[in-house]
C-alpha cells in the first residue's frame, strides 16, 4: 500500500504543477496568477474540492501522445464562497495555452451537470488559446456541447465568467451566454478575430487591448460588465457579485442582518435641482436610499444614461435599474435599454426585487437611433419589466415623459407600488414642447407671441408637472417626501415577499432580440 500511495502523491504533485514551473514562471511575467492561485483565492479557505485531477486527453495526431498533463488544461471542481456551494472551472494556461480540447471540454461540461443538478452557481476563470489546434474539430465539439450547456444553465443557476488572459474566436461565446463577465485590465482580451485578421480584412491597424481590452470591453461595447485592475481585484469582484444572488432559480438571496432599518434619510430632500432641466447624479439617491456601502455598479462605463446595480436595503438583496439625469439627461437610447434589459431580466429569474428610481424625458430623437431600431432595442426593455414577476417598485424622482413613462416600469405594465416625489412631472412631454403643439395657433395669432407662450407653458406646468394627475387616477399609489424612499420601500418589499406572479402558459415568450 505504502508503495502505491507514493505513486498517488506523485501523480497529484506532478498534477499540481500543470504545465510545468517554467511556464507557471511565464504566468507569473506576464502579470498573471495560475489557475490554482486564483480558486486559492476564490474559495474559501480548505473547501475547494477538486474533480478530474488526473485527466489527460486522447489525441494522437501531430505527436501528442507524447505530451500529457494532468488535468488537461483546466482545474475544476467546488467549494464555498461566502460560506455557500460553488463550482469553479479555471483554465490553465501553462498548459497547451489552456487550450480547449475533448477532454477539458468534457470537465467542464460536468461541472456544469453538477451545478445545475445541485443548484448551485458555476464561476468559470478563462485564460485560454481557444480550441487546442491539435485536436480540430473534437475541440469545436467540446466548445459546441460547452455553449449548449450554459444555455440549458441560463436562468437556473448563476454564471459568472472572468476573462483573466486570452479569449478568441469561437470561445468568446461560453462567456457571451453567461450573466456576467469580467475582464482584468491589459491582462485580458476577448474577440472574435484578432488584430492580424482585423488588418487582413478591413485594414486597420489594433492592438489586442484597443481591440478587445477590458476598458474595451466594459466601456464601447458592453460586452464586460465589470474592468478590473488584476486578477486579485477580479476575483474580489466575483465574491462580491455572488453575495447578491441566491444559489439558484428556486431560492431567494440571502439576506443579512441589518440594524436601524426604518431611518428617514433627509439628505434625500435636496438632491433634486429647483429648476428642472438641471442635472443631478442619481447614484446620490441610490446611495441615500440603499444600506450604507452596499450598491455595486453593473456596467459602470457603459451606458452611462441609465444606472444598473445590487444593493441591499434593509438587508434585503434588490436590484436597481435607474435613468441618469447627469449624462443625456437621462434619457432612453439603444444601449441603455439593452443594458437595463439585460440587468432586469437577470433579477427576475432569480428572484431578485427590483427598485426603479425614474426621471427620464422620453426616448433619444434621431436618425442614428432610428436607423439602428431603437424601436427593437427600447421594446426590450418594456418586455423584460412587462414579463418581470419579481417585486416590482418605481420611484419616479422627477420626469417621467413619454412613453418612457409607461417602460420605465410603470403600474400599468405590472409595477407593484409606485411612488412619486413631490418633484415629479408626468406628462406626455416636457411644457414648453407641449405647449408649444397644442396651443401652435393660438401662440401665432396672439398679440404678443412670447407671452402668450410663456402663459401656455405655464398652464401646461401647472396641469402637467406634478404627481397629483396620476395620483388621482391610482397611477402612482403614494405621493412621498423624499426622505421616506428608504422606509416605502422596505415596507413594500415586506409586503410583497410572498409576491406569486404567473404569466400565461408558453413555452418561453419572443422578446424581440
Ligand atoms: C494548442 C496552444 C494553443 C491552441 C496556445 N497554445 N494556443 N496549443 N492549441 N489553440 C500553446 C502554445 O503552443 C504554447 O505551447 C503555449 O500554449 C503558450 O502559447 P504562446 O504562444 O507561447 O503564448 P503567448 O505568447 O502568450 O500567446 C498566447 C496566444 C497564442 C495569443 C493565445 O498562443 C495564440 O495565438 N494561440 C493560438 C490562438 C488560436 O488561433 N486559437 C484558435 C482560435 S479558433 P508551449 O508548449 O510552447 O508552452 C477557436 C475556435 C473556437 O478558438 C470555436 C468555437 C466555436
Amino acid at each position: 500500500m505504502e508503495q502505491k500511495i507514493k505513486l498517488l502523491e506523485q501523480k497529484k504533485s506532478e498534477a499540481l504543477v500543470g504545465g510545468g514551473e517554467k511556464r507557471i514562471e511565464q504566468q507569473h511575467k506576464k502579470g498573471k496568477l495560475t489557475a490554482r492561485e486564483r480558486i486559492k483565492l476564490l474559495m474559501d479557505e480548505g473547501t475547494f474540492e477538486e474533480i478530474g485531477q488526473l485527466v489527460v486527453h486522447r489525441s494522437h495526431d501531430f505527436g501528442m501522445e507524447s505530451q500529457t498533463f494532468y488535468g488537461d488544461g483546466v482545474v475544476t471542481g467546488y467549494g464555498k464562497i461566502n460560506g455557500r456551494l460553488t463550482y469553479v472551472y479555471a483554465q490553465d494556461f501553462t498548459v497547451f495555452g489552456g487550450s480547449l480540447s475533448e477532454t477539458h471540454a468534457e470537465k467542464i461540461c460536468r461541472i456544469m451537470d453538477l451545478a445545475m443538478q445541485n443548484g448551485a452557481p458555476v464561476v468559470g476563470l478563462n485564460d485560454s488559446g481557444g480550441a487546442r489546434i491539435q485536436e480540430g474539430v473534437n475541440s469545436l465539439g467540446g466548445y459546441a456541447d460547452l455553449f449548449y450547456k450554459n444555455t440549458l444553465a441560463s436562468g437556473v443557476i448563476p454564471q459568472i465568467s472572468a476573462i483573466m488572459g486570452p479569449c478568441a474566436g469561437g470561445a468568446v461565446y461560453s462567456p457571451a451566454i453567461t450573466d456576467f463577465i469580467l475582464m482584468v485590465e491589459k491582462t485580458s482580451y476577448m474577440f472574435v478575430t484578432g488584430p492580424n485578421v482585423v488588418k487582413t480584412v478591413t485594414h486597420e491597424d489594433v492592438s489586442s487591448e484597443d481591440l478587445g481590452g477590458a476598458i474595451t470591453h466594459s466601456s464601447k461595447s458592453g460586452v464586460a460588465h465589470f474592468a478590473t485592475t488584476n486578477g486579485l481585484d477580479c476575483i474580489m469582484k466575483i465574491k462580491q457579485l455572488l453575495s447578491y444572488m441566491p444559489q439558484n432559480c428556486e431560492e431567494d438571496a440571502p439576506v443579512l442582518a441589518y440594524n436601524g432599518n426604518n431611518e428617514l434619510r433627509p439628505n434625500l430632500n435636496s438632491i433634486i435641482p429647483e429648476n428642472p432641466n438641471q442635472p443631478y447624479d442619481i447614484r446620490e439617491v441610490i446611495t441615500e436610499t440603499v444600506d450604507d456601502n452596499s450598491f455595486l455598479e453593473v456596467h459602470q462605463n457603459y451606458a452611462e444614461n441609465i444606472v444598473v446595480g445590487f444593493a441591499r436595503i434593509g438587508g434585503r438583496s434588490i436590484g436597481i435599474v435607474a435613468n441618469q439625469p447627469a449624462i443625456l439627461a437621462g434619457v432612453l437610447d439603444i444601449e441603455s435599454s439593452k443594458k437595463a434589459a439585460r440587468f432586469v431580466r437577470f433579477c427576475d429569474c432569480f428572484n431578485i426585487p427590483l427598485i426603479v428610481f425614474e426621471d427620464v424625458p422620453g426616448f433619444l430623437p434621431g436618425t442614428d437611433q432610428e436607423w439602428r431600431g431603437i424601436i427593437t432595442n427600447g421594446a426590450k426593455l418594456l418586455y423584460a419589466f412587462s414579463e418581470a414577476t419579481v417585486p416590482r417598485i418605481t420611484i419616479i424622482t422627477r420626469k417621467a415623459y413619454g412613453g418612457a413613462y409607461d417602460v420605465m416600469n410603470s403600474k400599468h405594465i405590472g409595477a407593484d407600488m409606485n411612488f412619486a416625489w413631490p418633484s415629479a412631472e408626468i406628462a406626455v412631454m416636457g411644457a414648453q414642447g407641449a405647449a408649444e403643439i397644442i396651443f401652435k395657433k393660438e401662440i401665432e395669432e396672439a398679440a404678443n407671441p412670447q407671452d402668450k407662450l410663456k402663459e401656455k407653458i405655464d398652464e401646461y406646468t401647472t396641469t402637467f408637472a406634478n404627481p397629483y394627475r396620476a395620483a388621482n387616477r391610482g397611477f402612482v399609489d403614494e405621493v412621498i417626501k423624499p426622505e421616506e424612499t428608504r422606509i416605502k420601500i422596505i415596507r413594500s418589499l415586506e409586503m410583497l415577499k410572498n409576491k406569486v406572479a404567473k404569466l400565461p402558459r408558453k413555452k418561453h415568450g419572443n422578446i424581440p432580440l
